[in-house]
């Protein structure tokens, strides 16, 4: 069976990567010794025993109890090195990598810190791997819109290094309509738009992602399919959706693997692509996540290659850059 090697050697973008749900615990324990940071676990076999979620909350509160131990500039390049070689081993041309400043400047850290960090390995990326890296900044969606807009203005002197804003965190209650004015602002910056939608939350959470904050890109978006007038809006638009099959399988969106509906978003026209979330909590970086999607669901080569050429259309790299990488 070649279809393995196929997937792993075929270059692909990644567009949904949460660059602190790309700590180890490894680089956790040897940050927390650095800083002199306690974590409330006595190792690294005892800190990924504890990586049984039973929901997103059950996740964000031990990934933002790990993001605890990034303090310095070194330390937010080191972890994103760390994920950036990674990306570069499974093929992956193009990253575009999200980042919670709000996890880190409500610690004390300045943003930057944050950015001066995350952004020097993106050069270093390009130049030492030939991966074209870049930063989209995640506003919290369980803080308030005026915390967003607190975190905007931070980040006004680093708009060159960011290519687009996005929304995270815990999606049920904290609807896209309540960040609707900054996300505004966002667009008359110019600036690139996503938003987490329809990963645990309703395709209500969609269609106001699209008609009310105006994002280019759906992250996750697998509840879409309960909503068949949102599914032929998906497609007539050519919205990407950024699907991450593993975090949906530990997040228990789906009760295992096989019963992804990747292979049903591709089937109904859709740019679906296929991403890591947070890849060290969830099992396993891109091409992971395609082996055992593709192990589980029976899908094959014709959809390997479409959801590869997805997800160098989905990106938001420049034209002659897509299309060179097409
Ligand atoms: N932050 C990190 N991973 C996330 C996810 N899967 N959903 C929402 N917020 C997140
Ligand atoms: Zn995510």
């Amino acid at each position: 069976d070649r279809l393995p090697a196929l997937l792993a050697a075929m270059p692909k973008a990644e567009l949904h990567i949460h660059i602190e749900g790309s700590l180890e615990p490894e680089l956790i324990f040897a940050l927390s010794q650095r800083n002199g940071i306690a974590i409330p676990y006595a190792g690294v076999e005892e800190l990924r025993r504890a990586y049984a979620f039973t929901n997103l909350q059950s996740f964000l509160d031990i990934y933002y109890a790990g993001a605890s131990v990034l303090i310095t500039a070194q330390d937010f390049y080191d972890m994103a090195w760390a994920y950036l070689r990674k990306a570069a081993a499974d093929n992956v041309a193009r990253a575009e990598i999200f980042f919670d400043p709000q996890t880190h400047t409500a610690r004390g850290v300045d943003m930057a810190t944050v950015i001066d960090g995350l952004h020097r390995a993106c050069a270093d990326a390009q130049k030492q791997l030939g991966v074209s890296a870049a930063l989209i900044l995640c506003f919290l969606r369980h803080l308030s819109e005026e915390d967003a807009f607190q975190t905007l203005e931070q980040a006004q002197p680093f708009l060159d290094k960011i290519i687009g804003v996005g929304l995270d965190s815990s999606e049920v209650g904290h609807p896209p309509e309540k960040f609707a004015r900054v996300f505004a602002r966002c667009r008359a910056l110019g600036l690139h738009l996503v938003a987490h939608a329809g990963e645990e939350g309703p395709p209500a959470y969609v269609w106001s992602a699209l008609d009310v904050l105006k994002v280019e890109r759906i992250d996750h978006g697998v509840q879409s399919v309960r909503d068949a007038a949102l599914m032929q809006r998906l497609a007539r638009d050519r919205i990407p959706l950024t699907v991450c099959p593993l975090s949906n399988q530990k997040l228990c969106v789906f009760p295992d693997l096989q019963h992804h509906n990747l292979g049903r978003l591709l089937e109904a026209g859709l740019v679906a692509t296929v991403n890591s979330d947070d890849p060290a909590y969830f099992g396993g970086y891109i091409n992971e996540n395609f082996t055992q999607t593709f192990a589980a669901t029976g899908l094959g080569a014709t959809q390997a290659y479409q959801l590869a050429r997805n997800s160098f259309e989905g990106s938001f790299g420049d034209a002659t850059q897509k299309q060179q990488l097409i």
